[in-house]
């Protein structure tokens, strides 16, 4: 039997699961790895050099898994690490490897959904910092306005598994509120964080009725089949067994209990130490 190359799927914990789902549902014909370094999450708040660090360390290991594609399901990360892995690591260590993230598939589409040209971008301090949703939106979407808020707390709840709590009202009314201040006109808000799908009963309860909430599950399961067609020498050498295996920097037992509701279907995950 030959061996599995299965396509990589990281996060810093559980929201990247949010991700995963949507693909495994759109490209079920493919084996899939998931790694959530929970252990050392949330990354939100870190500096540039730890995520990219932290990042680094997390695909070379997929890689050394077999994982010859790797989606990077994490915003903070992906805002923070994944140029430089691809225009760095790449071409120096890893040529045939690749290594994709969430936010510019994101951005492609978000011009399909505004009407008044302002949009909204929840996401981490360090995703909002980096100002990448808003440099990506401009060079497809020149005249949209972007407004973003950091939401610190919003992934502390859910890797807390207090998502459903009342502290978690407390904290996304606030910040959502804080976003419309910025804009009353909003009127599509980007999910820019793959925990945020968790928290989304509570952001539509304080969200006007009318605005889109997109996010990046189908975005990017979508992106990733159009990248396959587009890329057959990736997609040869990624395997068509239908598996997905779990791992985590943290407690296997913690993992599989969360990671079971947050994906749909029982998981049983291995442990990574780093
Ligand atoms: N899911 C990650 C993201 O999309 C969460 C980052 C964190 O660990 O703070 O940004």
């Amino acid at each position: 039997m030959s061996q599995k190359q299965p396509i990589g799927v990281f996060d810093s914990g559980y929201g990247g699961l949010t991700v995963l789902k949507e693909i495994v549902k759109k490209l079920p014909q493919y084996d899939y790895l998931y790694l959530g370094d929970n252990a050392r999450a949330p990354y939100g708040n870190r500096s540039f050099e730890t995520v990219y660090q932290y990042t680094l360390q997390c695909v070379e290991r997929l890689f050394a898994m077999n994982c010859n594609l790797v989606i990077i399901a994490c915003n903070t990360a992906s805002a923070k690490a994944l140029r430089t892995i691809q225009q760095v690591d790449l071409p120096k260590k890893y040529p045939d490897k690749r290594v994709l993230g969430v936010i510019r598939p994101t951005t492609e589409l978000v011009g399909k959904y505004t009407k008044t040209g302002h949009v909204g971008v929840l996401g981490t301090k360090g995703t909002v910092a980096s100002n990448s949703y808003p440099i990506e939106i401009e060079k497809f979407f020149p005249d949209i306005k972007v407004y973003q808020e950091a939401c610190p707390m919003w992934v502390p709840l859910v890797e807390n598994n207090e998502y459903t709590s009342s502290a978690a009202d407390y904290f996304v009314k606030q910040n959502i509120d804080s976003l419309f201040a910025k804009s009353k006109i909003i009127d599509t808000i980007i999910l820019g964080c793959t925990h945020y799908p968790l928290l989304i009963e509570k952001i539509k309860k304080y969200t006007p009725q009318n605005i889109t909430l997109l996010s990046q599950g189908e975005i990017v399961a979508e992106s990733l089949a159009d990248y396959l067609n587009r890329h057959p020498e990736i997609e040869t050498i990624c395997s068509k067994g239908g598996s997905v295996d779990f791992y985590t920097s943290d407690s296997e037992e913690n993992f599989n209990e969360a990671a079971s509701v947050f994906f749909g279907q029982q998981v049983k995950s291995k442990h990574l130490n780093f």
